[in-house]
C-alpha cells in the first residue's frame, strides 16, 4: 500500500511517500527565510510560496524512488487546523490528484498528526495506552488523554499564547531571528555552560542555585490550562530595566549584552519548561497512566525533554518524544503515518461527488 501525504498548514511545503508504515521518501521546502523579514508568517505570502513550490517538491518525492502517480493507493492531506490560505494549497493539489487518479483521499487533523509523529520508526507495540500527550508548538499548546488510538480527550489548553509563540515573541523582544525557539534554547544552553557562570555564584566548588528571574505561571495547579502572556510581560519589563540601567550608566548602547540575552533566554526557557513538564506529569498522575508523549516542534527542545525525563525516571513511567527532530517540526511524515493507521484500523470511506473521502 502506497500513501502520498501532503502538509501545507503553515510555512512548510512537505510531501511524503509511505510504503505501508514505512516512510520511503520525504521532501520539505521551508519558508523560514521568507518569514524572517516579517518576524512571523504572513498567510498570503505563505500560501503563494506553497503554490510556487508544491509541484517541485512532489517531483522530488516521486523521482527519488521512480514511483509513478498511478502507483499510489491513497492520498492524505492536512485539512485543519492551520492558516486557511496555506491549507487550501495542499487540499487543492491533493484532492485534484485523488479525483484524477480515482483514489481515496484521507483528511488529516494537524494536531492529531503531531501526536502520531511518535509512531514514526517505532513498533506500534512500544506505545502503550492509555496515555497523556502534551502537544506544544507555535499555534498549539494542549494536554490530551488518549484511551486508545482513536479516542482522545482534551484536558486543557493555553488561554493565550502557545509556548512556541511565546518563544518567538521573546526572541523578537531581544532582536533575535524567527523562529525564536531554537535560538533561545541555544542561547540558554550557552548561558548554562559552567564557564559563563559568574564566580560569585560558586562556593566551595558548588553552584549556588540562582533565584528564578521570572514567575512560573501554573494557574490552577491541578488543572491543565496554560498562560504565557504574564511571563512575556515580565520578560519585557526585565529587558527594559536592563536597557535603562545601561543608559543610566551613560552607555549609548540600546541593546542587551550577549550575557544578558543568554541569561534572559535561560530564565525564560526554565519558566516555560517547568510549567509544561509539571502539567504533563500532573496529567499522568491524575489519569494514572504509564505512558507520556510529547509532540509539536517545541518538543525538539532539549531542556524540556530533560526536565520531563528526570521526573519520569523517578516514577518508573515511560516517556517518548518523536525519534528525530525532523519529526517534531511540521512534516508530511506525520500525516502519512496517521493515514496509514487510519487505513489499517478505521477503513471508513465515503464519497463526496467523485472524490472518495475517509472519515477522520
Ligand atoms: O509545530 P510548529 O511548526 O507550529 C505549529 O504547527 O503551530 O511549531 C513552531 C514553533 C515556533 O514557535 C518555534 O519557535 C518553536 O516551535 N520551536 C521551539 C524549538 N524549536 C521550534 N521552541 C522551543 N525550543 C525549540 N528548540
Ligand atoms: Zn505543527
Amino acid at each position: 500500500m502506497k500513501i502520498l501525504a501532503f502538509e501545507t498548514s503553515c510555512d512548510d511545503t512537505s510531501i511524503a511517500l509511505f510504503e505501508n508504515e514505512k516512510l520511503v521518501s520525504m521532501h520539505t521546502k521551508s519558508q523560514i527565510k521568507l518569514h524572517n523579514k516579517t518576524w512571523g508568517v504572513v498567510p498570503e505570502v505563505a500560501s503563494r510560496e506553497h503554490a510556487n513550490v508544491i509541484f517541485d517538491v512532489l517531483d522530488d518525492v516521486l523521482k527519488e524512488w521512480w514511483v509513478m502517480l498511478q502507483d499510489i493507493d491513497y492520498i492524505a492531506v492536512t485539512t485543519h487546523p492551520g492558516l486557511v490560505p496555506s491549507l487550501l494549497t495542499g487540499i487543492t493539489v491533493a484532492s485534484t490528484l485523488s479525483q484524477a487518479l480515482q483514489i481515496p483521499i484521507i483528511p488529516i487533523d494537524h494536531i492529531e498528526a503531531h501526536i502520531f509523529s511518535n509512531w514514526l520508526e517505532r513498533d506500534e507495540s512500544e506505545i502503550v495506552f492509555p496515555l497523556v500527550c502534551l502537544t506544544v508548538s507555535g499555534g498549539h499548546n494542549e494536554i490530551w488523554y488518549m484511551q486508545d488510538m482513536w479516542s482522545k480527550e482534551k484536558l486543557g489548553q493555553t488561554q493565550d499564547d502557545a509556548a512556541g509563540e511565546a518563544y518567538d515573541k521573546v526572541a523578537k523582544m531581544m532582536w533575535l531571528e524567527y523562529p525564536g525557539g531554537p535560538i533561545i534554547s541555544k542561547l540558554a544552553e550557552e548561558y548554562n555552560k559552567p564557564l559563563s557562570h559568574p564566580s560569585s555564584q560558586r562556593k566551595k566548588g558548588k553552584t549556588i542555585e540562582k533565584k528564578p528571574l521570572f514567575p512560573r505561571v501554573f494557574l490552577e495547579k491541578s488543572e491543565f490550562g496554560f498562560s504565557f502572556s504574564g511571563l512575556k510581560s515580565a520578560v519585557r519589563r526585565e529587558i527594559e530595566k536592563r536597557i535603562q540601567l545601561l543608559s543610566n550608566l551613560g552607555s549609548q548602547e540600546s541593546r542587551l549584552s550577549i550575557h544578558d540575552v543568554q541569561e534572559i533566554s535561560y530564565e525564560f526557557q526554565a519558566a516555560v519548561n517547568e510549567v509544561l513538564a509539571f502539567k504533563l506529569l500532573e496529567a499522568a498522575r491524575q489519569k494514572e497512566v504509564q505512558t507520556l508523549l510529547l509532540a509539536g516542534w517545541v518538543s525538539a527542545n532539549d531542556d524540556l525533554n530533560e526536565k520531563i525525563h528526570q521526573e519520569v525516571q523517578k516514577l518508573w513511567l515511560k516517556f517518548l518524544a518523536p525519534k528525530k527532530k525532523l519529526y517534531c517540526m511540521d512534516n508530511a511524515a506525520m500525516i502519512g503515518i496517521l493515514a496509514y493507521y487510519k487505513v489499517k484500523y478505521l477503513k471508513r470511506a465515503y464519497k463526496i461527488g467523485s472524490v472518495t473521502l475517509w472519515e477522520s
